[in-house]
């Protein structure tokens, strides 16, 4: 199925020669999700909803599991770790279509990933415990008064929770990731598949592979919005996993990532 795949590795990020897969239909119901009045996206917050990460995450909020109040957007984060018939309406034709068929080729190419990148013990446990989340993200233009005063980013570099984060839908301008050096790169748009390694493969390889610190930076014209859509691979929570000095429940896992922050 790979056997034309080429990885091409800058510090831990990966790009592909695969033409990225089209949004539109994830787009357009994330468009038709913040269109909806706040008391019915609040039905759907990620506190009630109570799943992994699943749910509703909004710009300034304090509680979020996935992101700071500073951060300047909002996500919802699906995946096939909650019934799909807890997510909102407007999200239901891609969670019936689309999403399955992409979760069997992410899964695939993760697989050919982690044989090329000499980690074939991986696949066991990959078969076993890995699920995955769609986290996507609306960065809206920012409000008058607020564009000349706020930091340069738009999203607070961090490390993911995943074992990778695959960019199905390539890369919009403004992602930036931090070099083993410490110097930080920014890139343009990608129209690739492109991928990097979380959390959870650091912990995985003994750190010989490292989880890659990101953020998102502000972009010179702050009237422009931005779409991201990140997939996930990651333990379902009531997963029982074990690798190196690590024993527990994938929640036990999700807690210990967030304990870094
Ligand atoms: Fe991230």
């Amino acid at each position: 199925m790979f056997q034309d795949l080429k990885l091409y590795h800058r510090d831990s990020f990966i790009t592909t020669n695969i033409p990225a897969f089209k949004d539109s239909e994830l787009r357009t119901a994330l468009q038709r999700f913040l269109g909806l009045p706040q008391s019915q996206r609040m039905e759907f917050s990620q506190k009630e909803l109570g799943v992994a990460f699943d749910g509703y995450s909004y710009l300034g909020q304090t509680d979020s599991l996935n992101q700071y109040d500073k951060d300047l957007l909002h996500s919802f984060v699906l995946s096939d770790i909650s019934d799909q018939e807890n997510f909102p309406e407007v999200f239901q034709a891609y969670l019936s279509q689309e999403f399955p068929e992409q979760l069997v080729w992410i899964r695939e190419l993760e697989k050919e990933v982690l044989k090329r990148l000499g980690f074939n013990e991986f696949g066991a446990f990959y078969e076993n415990h890995i699920k995955h989340m769609v986290s996507c993200n609306f960065y809206p233009e920012l409000a008058i008064k607020a564009r000349n005063i706020l930091p340069s980013e738009r999203l607070s570099y961090h490390t993911d929770v995943s074992l990778f984060s695959v960019f199905l839908f390539g890369l919009e301008s403004g992602f930036s990731y931090e070099r083993a050096s410490g110097d930080k790169v920014v890139l343009d748009h990608i129209d690739e598949v492109v991928l990097f390694p979380g959390h959870l493969m650091e912990l995985m390889s003994n750190g010989k592979i490292k989880a890659l610190k990101h953020g998102v930076i502000l972009p010179e014209n702050r009237r422009e919005q931005r779409f991201s859509f990140a997939f996930f691979s990651l333990p379902a929570p009531q997963a029982n996993i074990q690798f190196g000095s690590f024993k527990g429940s994938g929640k036990d896992y999700y807690e210990q990532y967030l304990n870094q922050f």
